[in-house]
């Protein structure tokens, strides 16, 4: 840039000077021209001739004038136009005639600068008669400066142009261009899309040495992934029992380089900024998904793609709305996706949990289908489906879906990606046929299921639900010998897989002493702890096991000041009514309840309805001689698990809803119907009067059960019914 200035400046220079060699060559012809016709006017003194000399210049064209001196240097005559050029003051006329050497200069006069040819002339014995003085306006030099300025610069600026946009093309050609080429041939390696190594010539050149090293590194990964599969096949075909280990052998001699792909609503991690403080908290939401699949999730990694509905979410995302988790330690990675406003009313809080979690639960909520709500139902699912195909390897991956949020999105997956292999788990009941029957939207919900290779329910029950439904709505084949459906040539495999949790008893050294603080400060030691933990929801039956406790109460007034039941209450969907009205009414009732029974200080119900991190629920759980879990209807409900996993003591006894799926698996627990008080507030006597020994027989049982069929027989089971699928 400095070059073409200066080149411009000079180019200038060379311009101005030329201009004024012209100027000063014009002033000495006319200069001269004159020189014999002054000369006789002077020896003749012919003065008047010589003002009709200098009026010659009036007509001239530019600001032209000229002025006749006698030999003293005094004014004889002067172009009229010049006429004020008597004033000023012109030491150089007196020199010119004494030196009698001619003379150009620039001039001051009044606001121009004028270029002034002073030439002496002389008579025939070569004495001074006079001098003629010719005089130019410059202004035209400097406009034609200005112009010539312009033209410079115009054509220095399309220079400029020309030279960077061809400077552009070639850093694109020689340096963006092989870059990007490596980066899509590296992601493709790594996808195992492209077998061959990386072209770019190995010249030694900057950028052929680094795709030297990156083939290398892409290599080494290859191999490595390559030998752990290996070696991991061997050791899944050797154990028995399902552990951590076991599962992590099994993805990578099953899944290998095609990843492992989970998709679901909630987000197994969420950004919450405090509404007053704007203090921000990562919690982990109250979710039997996200309970279930970030202890996988967390010793297998891969991708988890879900719904950033944190308020604080975006915050903490990189520029592909990716991070890694769990925050701390960043064992998988998470893809949030985002909704706005009308998608996640529509989708989320309408289509999903106004139609079809109550179509799917037996607890008389009436299901609304707004047609809105489906169009934006089925929008999301496809918000999701382009999230799913941005990451995905086009060869073989596996795409494990969670819930009823997604009844659509293995089709919109499987049009795009046919090779994909998708399972999707359906974490809560499924209705017979003739529930169903009511949806209207029946045929499109199971046509998208169908396209997956594999669904799963946690009871056989509710295979054979969805079978009946299947049957009744499509044409299809059901092929129960394999438990498939069959349908244009599409098979789907149906299978119950019982969800559970990670069998690990966790035990802090100082969960007795927080215990004990909790216990004091809420002036309960010492007496028969119950506890409740879930989420806010009609489907958990608080409302009946509040009016049971009522009755337990009213029936043994011995527990009075004895007894204790801690509620602890996430909220959940609070902007759907049957939710809201349900707040307000469990609300209602730990007031009327607390309010019968109060006595000094003592209240029968402790009621803490707020976001509770994952230790502090430990602490809980850890407290209670007993648990309730008094489900109206539950898919499986992982509460009941974590609350025997965390009794270490073995000092706890489960009252269990015989409506939930943990029902079938923790037949040692002790059963309730939720709808039947007067037995349930007796169960509750029972767990209170239950001797140590019963307790310890039974809390074994129940944690053989779980450590059996934990959350990894839950995957292994899963990823090996996927992987044995062989498509025609
Ligand atoms: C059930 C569903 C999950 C859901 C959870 C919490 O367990 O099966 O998919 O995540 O409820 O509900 P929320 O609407 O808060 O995600």
């Amino acid at each position: 840039m400095g070059v073409f200035i200066a080149f411009g400046l000079f180019q200038l220079r060379v311009h101005e000077e030329k201009l004024m060699d012209d100027l000063k060559r014009k002033t000495k012809v006319v200069g001269e021209s004159m020189e014999l016709a002054a000369k006789y006017l002077l020896l003749n003194k012919d003065y008047q001739y010589a003002n009709k000399l200098v009026e010659r210049f009036q007509k001239r064209e530019r600001l032209q004038g000229c002025v006749l001196y006698d030999k003293t240097g005094a004014i004889l005559a002067l172009t009229e136009r010049f006429s004020d050029w008597k004033e000023k003051e012109k030491p150089y006329v007196i020199e010119v005639l004494r030196t009698k050497e001619p003379r150009a200069a620039l001039e001051k006069f009044q606001q121009y600068t004028v270029y002034s040819y002073t030439l002496p002339f002389f008579d025939n014995e070569d004495q001074v008669l006079g001098a003629i003085e010719i005089i130019y306006d410059t202004s035209y030099v400097f406009s034609s400066l200005i112009e010539f300025w312009k033209r410079m610069s115009l054509t220095l600026i399309i220079t400029i142009l020309i030279v960077l946009g061809i400077l552009l093309i070639l850093y694109h050609q020689l340096f963006i261009r092989p870059v990007e080429h490596l980066t899509e041939w590296f992601h493709r390696y790594q996808r195992g899309e492209v077998l061959e190594l990386h072209p770019i010539v190995k010249d030694g050149a900057e950028l052929g040495q680094l795709a030297n090293e990156v083939e290398q590194m892409a290599l080494k990964l290859k191999v490595a992934q390559k030998s752990l599969s290996e070696q991991a096949a061997l050791r899944v075909q050797q154990e028995e029992l399902w552990t951590v280990d076991r599962l992590k052998d099994l993805i990578h001699a099953k899944l290998g380089e095609n990843g492992f792909f989970v998709v679901s609503n909630r987000e197994p991690y969420m950004h919450m900024a405090e509404s007053v403080s704007g203090v921000v908290r990562c919690i982990r939401p109250a979710s039997g998904v996200v309970t279930a699949l970030d202890s996988i999730m967390s010793t297998c990694g891969g991708m988890w793609i879900a719904h950033g509905g944190g308020n604080a979410d975006r915050k903490f995302v990189n520029s592909k709305n990716k991070l890694g988790v769990p925050p701390e330690d960043s064992r998988y990675i998470l893809k949030r996706v985002w909704l706005n406003k009308a998608e996640e009313d529509g989708y989320y809080y309408g289509f999903s949990n106004e139609g079809l979690w109550p179509l799917c639960h037996n607890t008389h909520t009436r299901p609304v289908f707004r047609e809105r709500d489906w169009q934006m139902y089925k929008k999301a699912n496809q918000r999701f489906a382009d999230a799913v195909l941005e990451e995905v390897p086009a060869k073989n991956p596996f795409i494990f879906i969670q819930d009823y949020h997604f009844t659509l999105l293995p089709q919109m997956i499987r049009e795009k990606c046919p090779d994909a292999k998708i399972a999707l788990f359906w974490h809560i009941p499924w209705p017979n046929s003739e529930s169903f029957s009511i949806c209207p939207f029946q045929k499109e919900i199971l046509e998208g299921m169908l396209a997956c290779d594999l669904i799963g329910f946690h009871v056989q029950y509710h295979c054979n639900n969805f079978f009946d439904t299947v049957n009744r709505f499509l044409e299809c084949r059901i092929d129960m010998e394999k438990f498939s459906v069959v349908r244009s040539g599409y098979e789907t495999f149906v299978k119950p897989f019982p969800i559970s949790i990670d069998d690990k008893e966790v035990c802090f050294s100082d969960d007795d002493e927080k215990i004990r603080m909790i216990q004091e400060e809420r002036e309960i030691k010492d007496m028969i702890i119950g506890v409740g933990v879930d989420r806010i929801d009609y489907t958990k039956g608080i409302v009946e096991r509040l009016n049971a406790i009522d009755r337990f109460l009213e029936k043994y007034p011995s527990y009075r000041k004895k007894f204790v039941f801690i509620q602890i209450g996430a909220p959940s969907r609070v902007h759907i009514k049957s939710y809201h009205d349900l707040d307000a009414e469990i609300d209602e009732k730990v007031e009327k309840i607390n309010w019968k029974y109060l006595d000094g200080n003592w209240k029968p119900i402790l009621y803490l309805k707020k976001h509770f991190y994952v230790n502090e629920i430990r602490l809980y759980y850890k407290m209670a001689d007993f648990c309730i879990v008094s489900s109206l209807h539950d898919g499986m409900n992982l509460v009941a698990k974590e609350y025997i996993m965390a009794k270490t003591d073995m000092n706890g006894v489960l009252l269990l809803s015989t409506f939930t799926g943990a029902w079938r698996e923790l037949t040692e627990a002790i059963p309730i119907n939720p709808y039947s008080i007067e037995e349930f507030a007796d169960r509750i006597r029972l767990a209170c009067e239950m001797p140590m020994d019963e307790k310890k027989k039974r809390m074994e049982s129940l944690k053989k059960t779980i450590q059996e069929k934990n959350i990894y027989r839950w995957a292994g089971n899963i990823i090996t019914e996927m992987t044995a699928i062989q498509k025609t």
